[in-house]
């Protein structure tokens, strides 16, 4: 989805043309999640204008079109140096009208481009702010919510133009509905950048030269009706001494503010995650963050702390691979021994997970389980349930997050609920999380982005630790997601003297889980001759059931999503129920079956696709003669054998190689799949 990226140089001089590099490639470095037209504004050269620029496509495009432009010296040579600048940059992924340059932020106030914006999310009441600025003379020119928040801001200043940047943009905030991360930057306040947030994820960056003074920036309060300790004090608070700024003579700062924390990593690992309704405003080079009044009901801070990222920069290039899909596929054998690092020992056969440890023995008194998620992390949902079921003996749902909230499920306070998201930021999921926490129960999350607003808002949890994943398809998120709530389970039934046995075999297979991937990969050039006879397909079923049934949807998700093939995945038990009628000589059919007690089951269905004149194509284990036997002459993928639990772990990572190299025979974009973004941060 959208994407921000901002950065001002204080007292730190740099050419223009560094300035849009780092604009840039900070776009770039965004573009994974998805968008479909990107802006930028820099100043002029002159009269303390403004600078626009914006192009539909890619981020390349936004480039190469910029090039040309400034390469006639109209607007000051590339190498100029600029010691104070703020220049806001934004990827747009289209809601409010389609994707073309007017639509693309950042947004203007008016023609002189007094205030300007870049924006994150939906502004909801975008309609009503609208007739009262057109009310007030103001002419629209976007389909954009977005426009709204540029042109407030003008209106509010030409009221009071006493007013502070800060103040301008806290007054605007407070009349928007929805939403948003925002960061402004304005032709009145030239040096100035003020940013805020309402339910978009949003940070600031900070680099210096020297050590910073403080680990943290206090938090200011223009109204303080009522504080957390229940005392009326009705003060205005002072608001000058004690913000952020640098340590030493030399104040020369950096700052970059995004919606990532991937755009900023190269530059510095030093990061601010602003909360909710947070306003922070960058003036003279100092860094402050103010909030309207104290929240009465939420337990926030009265200081932001400045966080180390761990993110390292390699981890975000491509490296030897030609696509990020691809390594991120073929990164598995090392993602899921990173999730399981420093928290299952394999001699002991214990697992502990740091973020939920404390929380055990209230998860064990609970009456159900609620597994919540979108898309891939729903399918995870799926592929654990029956582990946890048996492992708990308590009733475990899976849900999608959307329709979860549609139909307003009954939720207890004695139910514990888990919120899957790679991203940590999808809108559903989010949602969904806010209302479980208004229904009392207890919330856990199953995140792989610290910071992300999923892993904060909830009560505890387990980052996957599986590194980042740029390509929209979910790859090593989904297999890491798994190992999670595999080792979740198994500190569930740690007590259980009955379910030792069970246990050791599972800790076994997870030792093995690495080397049993790598085998798998090593399938590659079978499975891509196998691309070649499928890309042309109009359509693809995948077939399984019991612990194969979640490779089947995500399977099928994967071909969806990457070749635009129609593809399903069907439950061998439903076969009967009304695919079969699709069966014939020309339908692809892919099974997936392994040694497990649904193994007749799922050979039960096969043989009657063949007897239909279906050819399957079977995913099954390393050394399993008589499925071979049974249905001679088909193709075979082989992995190897490893308890049903975690089976699907090794059955989906062919799926995910043929979904890659039938879009590479497509020629489609295997990296950001048309129309898809990664963070779906919008309902
Ligand atoms: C933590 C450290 C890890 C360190 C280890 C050493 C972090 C992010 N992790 O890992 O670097 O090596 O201790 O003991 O600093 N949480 C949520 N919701 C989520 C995910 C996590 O609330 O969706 C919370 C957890 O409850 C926990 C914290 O975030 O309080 C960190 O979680 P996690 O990284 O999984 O904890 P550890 O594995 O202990
Ligand atoms: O970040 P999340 O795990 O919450 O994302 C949920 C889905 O949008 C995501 O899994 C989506 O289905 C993937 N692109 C599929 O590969």
């Amino acid at each position: 989805m959208c994407g921000i990226f901002a950065y001002l140089n204080f007292l730190t001089p740099k050419t223009r043309k560094e300035i849009l590099d780092y604009l840039l490639n900070g776009l770039q470095r965004l573009e994974y999640r998805g968008y479909d037209s990107a802006g930028l504004s820099i100043d002029r050269h002159l009269n303390n204008g403004v600078m626009l620029f914006k192009k539909q496509g890619k981020v390349a495009a936004l480039k190469a079109a910029l090039i040309d432009y400034l390469e006639d010296g109209c607007e000051g040579s590339y190498e100029d140096i600029l010691n104070c600048h703020v220049g806001i940059a934004h990827t747009r992924w289209a809601t409010h009208g389609p994707p073309n340059e007017i639509n693309s932020h950042p947004q203007r106030s008016d023609p002189e481009n007094n205030f300007l914006v870049v924006h994150n999310g939906i502004i909801t009441n975008y309609q009503d702010i609208k007739k009262y600025l057109e009310i007030h003379g103001h002419r629209f020119e976007s389909e954009t919510d977005t426009e709204v928040v540029a042109k407030l801001a003008a209106h509010i200043y030409s009221q009071n133009k006493e007013l502070t940047f800060r103040q301008v943009v806290e007054l605007t905030c407070q009349q928007l509905e929805g939403a948003f991360a925002l960061v402004f930057k304005s032709r009145y306040f030239p040096g100035e950048c003020v940013a805020s947030r309402r339910g978009s994820p949003l940070l600031v960056g900070i680099k210096t030269k020297l050590r910073l003074a403080v680990n943290h920036v206090p938090v200011f309060y223009s109204k303080d009706t009522k504080s957390r300790r229940g005392m009326e004090q009705n003060t205005l608070r002072r608001e000058t001494s004690t913000e952020f700024t640098p340590l030493g003579e030399d104040h020369s700062t950096e700052y970059f503010f995004s919606s990532d924390a991937s755009a900023v990593v190269e530059h510095t690992n030093r990061v601010i995650y602003l909360e909710d309704d947070d306003v922070a405003a960058i003036h003279n080079g100092n860094l402050s963050i103010h909030r309207i009044s104290r929240s009465m009901d939420i337990e926030s801070p009265d200081w932001r702390e400045i966080s180390t990222t761990k993110l390292e920069i390699q981890q975000i290039m491509k490296g030897e691979y030609s696509s990020f899909m691809l390594k991120e596929i073929f990164e598995q054998p090392e993602s899921v021994v990173n999730t399981m690092r420093g928290r299952v020992n394999f001699k002991n056969e214990t697992v502990v997970l740091g973020g939920i440890k404390d929380f055990i023995p209230d998860i064990r008194r609970c009456r159900r389980m609620l597994l919540i998620g979108c898309g891939t992390s729903y399918h995870t949902a799926l592929a654990t349930r029956q582990l946890l079921e048996e492992l708990t003996e308590l009733p475990v749902m899976v849900d999608l997050a959307s329709d979860f909230l549609d139909r307003k499920t009954p939720i207890f306070r004695d139910d514990v609920c888990f919120f899957i998201s790679q991203s940590g930021e999808t809108a559903d999921t989010l949602a969904a999380l806010r209302y479980c926490k208004s229904k009392g129960s207890l919330n856990l999350g199953i995140t792989n982005t610290v910071g992300s607003s999923i892993s904060r808002e909830t009560d505890c949890g387990v980052h996957i630790n599986a590194g980042p994943e740029i390509g929209v398809a979910s790859t090593k998120g989904y297999t890491s997601q798994v190992v999670s709530l595999v080792m979740f389970a198994l500190i569930m039934s740690e007590d259980r003297l009955s379910l030792q046995p069970r246990r050791s075999e599972i800790i076994s297979g997870l030792e093995n889980l690495s080397e049993h991937i790598k085998q798998v990969l090593q399938q590659d050039t079978i499975i891509s001759k196998l691309a070649e006879e499928l890309f042309q397909k109009r359509s693809l079923l995948v077939m399984g059931r019991g612990y194969g049934y979640a490779t089947c949807l995500e399977g099928a998700l994967k071909i969806k999503e990457l070749t635009y093939m129609h593809s399903e995945g069907i439950l061998a038990g439903e076969l009967k129920h009304g695919p079969l009628a699709l069966v014939d000589e020309m339908l692809p059919i892919i099974s997936i079956i392994t040694r497990s007690p649904v193994y007749d089951k799922c050979m039960n269905a096969i043989l009657q696709v063949t007897a239909r004149g279906g050819k399957p194509i079977l995913i099954c284990e390393e050394g399993d003669t008589s499925t071979e036997e049974l249905v001679p002459g088909s193709t075979y993928i082989h992995v190897p054998h490893t308890v049903d639990c975690l089976q699907g772990i090794l059955t989906i990572i062919p799926m995910q190689m043929l979904a890659y190299h039938m879009a590479l025979l497509k020629g489609c974009n295997v990296d950001c799949p048309r129309n898809l973004a990664k963070s779906v941060t919008v309902e």
